[in-house]
C-alpha cells in the first residue's frame, strides 16, 4: 500500500509491464528497473521514480512522504518524459516552489514511467549530497 494525499486529485498512471533502464545523473549510474522487484513502499506512487530510487539505495529527500505536498523530491527527467504519466495541477503547484525548475521537472513521487523506453533522470545538485553511497 502506498501513501495517498486525500486533498489532491487521484493521479492516473500506467504501470510498467517490462524491464527498462534508468540512468541516474549526475553519477551516470545505470539502474535496471524490474517492476516485479520494486518493493511496495509507503512513499510515492507505485513504480514511481521515487520508489525506484529508494529500492536502489538512493536516499533522495522526500519530506512529505511522497504525497505531493512538498517539492523536495524534485527531479529532472532528461530522457523518457513522454512515457511518464502527465503531471497534475497539484504536482505543478508543488513544482512551482522547487529550486531550479525546468520544463522537464517532475516530482519523483508522482512520476510513473510506463517502462516502454529507457529513462535518464537527474537529481538536482542541491540534493546530490543526500544520495547514498551504497551500491
Ligand atoms: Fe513531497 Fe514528493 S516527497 S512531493
Amino acid at each position: 500500500m502506498t501513501g495517498r494525499n486525500p486533498y489532491i486529485d487521484v493521479v492516473e498512471y500506467v504501470l510498467p509491464t517490462g524491464k527498462y533502464q534508468l540512468t541516474l545523473l549526475p553519477e551516470k549510474r545505470v539502474i535496471e528497473v524490474d517492476p516485479e522487484q520494486i518493493p511496495e513502499y509507503h512513499d510515492g506512487l507505485p513504480c514511481s521514480i521515487l520508489q525506484i530510487l529508494l529500492a536502489n539505495g538512493v536516499e533522495i529527500d522526500h519530506a512529505c512522504g511522497g504525497v505531493c505536498a512538498c517539492s523536495t523530491c524534485h527531479v529532472i527527467v532528461r530522457e523518457g518524459l513522454p512515457t511518464c504519466n502527465e503531471s497534475t495541477d497539484d504536482e505543478e503547484d508543488q513544482l512551482d516552489l522547487a529550486r531550479g525548475l525546468t520544463v522537464s521537472s517532475r516530482l519523483a513521487c508522482q512520476c510513473v514511467p510506463d517502462g516502454t523506453t529507457d529513462m535518464v533522470v537527474e537529481i538536482p545538485e542541491w540534493n546530490v549530497n543526500l544520495i547514498s553511497e551504497e551500491h
